[in-house]
């Protein structure tokens, strides 16, 4: 048989994994005390688990084999269907060697030791259920070949072995193993509004499931009889079910871009899920614009006065003008001499309209940088760490090299960044692109010192990388005066700009800007403008972007004599305002100096932009968002979901742009009230208990599973 079998080589756990071991126990008997089945507890307590050192798999062995003639195979991860329902059948069972990291402490992607060891070994005690999973599997491995009956018995496997719940005197209690050791999963079981259904072979085959999100639905039995009882009928049943046609139109065996689900944070998802689940709750998560200034009706109007310009302009009838705009037109755009005089006035920035292309929205700017500029293969990007996640969920959906960059209340961390830049270099890779916010930062606030950013654009210069500038929030600052542009003091030619309509007009628009005036020489040795070889790719991408709302920009900006300055300024003073009464609320309700539990929690004061940056001295995952949703009615964003690995595991971002004065202080009211609990109850457990083990479980089928 195929498989990786190996040996556990226990002299290869270091002291932190014993530690993380421990930490996770210790949170997993808090956690299933009276509330998870008594026959999971009763294997559990049958197995003597070692708490403070990782487990010995012999030494469950010598305990599993006396209770239940059962073995545990060390395996190094996934292991093909059909070698896994062979080693079950065989009385095997194969468990991960590997353990979490401590990082991964709540949530770990990959299989491992603890939850194939709490979750599901004590359940091979018993004697009835593991009557149900040998059965289950000589079953299973006749139908190994066949990829809809083996998805078709997943479902069965799902809604038992992991999900499952047993009726035990009146008391609904999970035995699963991915419910028992996921409290955020018990949770959902015990809200009223999730159905749990009589255990139903045909219901469990028609029902979907998705292992990396809380389960829709359960299925409870009453006894484990009911398991080994429904497999007499499981394959007259399953049979009807393939005769079916498969009506939820699902493509099996068809995998997309494998980097989707690689390392890919869905923050989003995750955030716009909690808010429409908790929709009283004040979310200070979305950095959205405020729409109180949104002028969408008046601003589309402004199509006319650009085509009376073009009109006067060309000499052409308007009816001519208007289908020209209609018609297919340029990728680089239409109203770049427009952009190129608003750049002028409002952002020193001296470019012409050709070395402009116009973008739908900063995101596809992002997309047409990096594939003109980088090669998979050879070129790095480089990226603040922590940082806003456009940049870098791009390159990794299309696996282009990317490395993170610390930032400290300056900005990026130019020592760092130096550091960096000499050891890419030197292993043979090129950085070739730094993706910078130097204004209020999304995520943290931070903003760049002049000294700094002309530091950067020397780096810039020496090392020979751009610089992609996204300058997003530069106008939106609540000082006396902007700050000068990394493109408007670029004497070297090493930025490229990346500009938004999104916040300073409205996000329907879906308009942004490049502005690149280098030239690169390239393979042949002949100069070409870069701006040039983006537009090769744009017309790849989107052909060009939509001339309708080029010519609404277009005539928004000559209504307004190509600035937004002035039309703005009661939108920047509307949001300083709110900046300032966050500042204030928090103040009031957490007092540093006054308040012993407010004594470790800290928050930046930017001078522009939307977000805040707050530090507490507790662990902050989108457990603490769900908690704090759930029982305070406030939303924040954890930091962590912006670093391209690890960091921010203590700090949260704030975000006040579309909320009232009265919902900010408000929502600050609630946020002082969960911070509050959490420092005071010091109980670790709270916010940790929830062991998410979702994404370790079959995705929709029963392949190369281990557990
Ligand atoms: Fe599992």
């Amino acid at each position: 048989m195929d498989q990786k079998e190996i040996n556990q080589d226990y002299n290869s756990y270091q002291k932190e994994d014993h530690d993380t071991w421990a930490l996770l126990l210790k949170r997993h008997k808090a956690l299933y005390k009276n509330c998870v089945s008594k026959e999971y507890v009763n294997g559990f307590n049958k197995l003597r688990l070692h708490e403070s050192r990782i487990v010995r798999i012999s030494e469950i062995n010598e305990r599993l084999e006396a209770l239940s003639g059962w073995n545990l195979i060390p395996v190094t991860g996934l292991i093909p269907t059909r070698d896994f329902f062979y080693l079950i059948v065989n009385k095997k069972y194969p468990v991960t060697i590997f353990l979490r990291k401590p990082h991964e402490i709540d949530f770990s992607e990959q299989p491992d030791l603890f939850h194939d060891v709490c979750g599901h070994v004590p359940l091979l005690t018993n004697e009835k259920f593991v009557k149900f999973l040998t059965a289950f599997s000589i079953i299973a491995l006749k139908y190994a070949a066949n990829e809809r009956a083996i998805n078709l018995l997943g479902r069965l496997y799902w809604f038992t072995y992991e999900m499952g719940i047993i009726n035990e005197e009146n008391l609904r209690k999970p035995y699963g193993g991915a419910i028992i050791t996921s409290a955020e999963e018990i949770n959902n079981m015990n809200n009223k509004e999730v159905p749990i259904h009589p255990f139903d072979l045909d219901l469990i085959f028609q029902a979907s499931f998705n292992p990396y999100k809380l389960q829709k639905e359960y299925f409870v039995i009453e006894s484990f009889d009911d398991l080994f009882n429904c497999l007499e009928n499981v394959e007259t049943k399953l049979i009807e079910h393939l005769s079916l046609p498969d009506n939820d139109y699902t493509i099996r065996n068809y995998s997309l871009n494998t980097c989707i689900g690689k390392d890919f944070k869905n923050v989003i998802g995750f955030l716009n899920d909690v808010q429409y689940k908790f929709p009283k709750a004040i979310s200070f998560v979305a950095g959205q614009p405020d729409e109180y200034f949104f002028d969408i009706e008046n601003n589309i109007s402004k199509f006319d006065r650009y085509v009376n310009h073009i009109v006067a302009k060309s000499g052409k009838s308007r009816k001519a003008v208007i289908n020209g705009i209609g018609q297919y037109n340029k990728t680089k755009g239409i109203i770049n001499d427009i952009l190129a005089e608003y750049l002028k006035n409002d952002e020193n920035i001296n470019l012409t309209g050709d070395d402009i292309i116009v973008t739908v929205g900063a995101q596809e700017a992002f997309s047409i940088i990096l594939s003109t500029v980088c090669n998979r293969a050879t070129d790095v990007i480089l990226v603040e760490d922590p940082s806003y996640i456009g940049v870098s969920s791009f390159a990794k959906v299309f696996d282009y090299n990317i490395s993170g960059v610390r930032i400290d209340e300056n900005g990026i961390d130019l020592k760092e960044l130096k550091r960096k830049i000499i050891e890419i270099n030197g292993s043979g890779k090129q950085v070739k692109l730094l993706y910078v916010i130097p204004d209020y930062q999304n995520p943290s606030g931070t903003c760049m010192p002049i000294g700094n950013r002309l530091m950067l654009l020397e780096f810039a210069r020496q090392y020979n990388f751009l610089i992609i500038e996204d300058s997003v929030y530069n106008s939106f600052t609540y000082e006396q005066k902007k700050n000068p542009t990394l493109k408007s003091l670029d004497r070297n030619n090493k930025v490229i700009y990346v500009g938004s309509f999104s916040k300073s007009l409205f996000p329907g628009l879906r308009l942004g800007l490049i502005g690149a005036n280098q030239r690169i020489e390239n393979e042949a040795g002949d100069s070409v403008a870069l701006i040039d070889e983006m537009a090769k790719i744009k017309a790849q991408l989107t052909n060009n972007t939509s001339t309708i709302n080029q010519a609404i920009l277009g005539g928004v900006l000559l209504d307004l004599n190509c600035s937004l300055s002035e039309s703005s300024r009661p939108k920047f003073e509307s949001y300083k305002r709110k900046r300032d009464q966050m500042i204030s609320s928090l103040q009031k309700y957490i007092k540093v100096y006054e308040f012993d539990w407010a004594c470790d929690i800290k928050w930046n004061e930017p001078n522009g932009g939307f977000f805040i940056k707050m530090s507490v001295p507790f662990v902050i995952n989108n457990e603490s968002v769900y908690e704090s949703a759930s029982e305070y009615n406030v939303i924040f964003c954890p930091m962590r979901n912006f670093y391209l690995q690890n960091g921010g595991e203590n700090d949260l971002r704030l975000t006040f742009s579309n909320l009232s004065l009265d919902e900010i202080e408000k929502g600050i009211k609630q946020l002082s009230q969960y911070l509050k609990s959490k420092v005071i109850a010091k109980d670790i457990s709270i916010s940790s208990k929830k062991l998410d083990h979702r994404s370790l479980e079959l995705p929709t089928t029963l392949t190369s599973r281990t557990d």
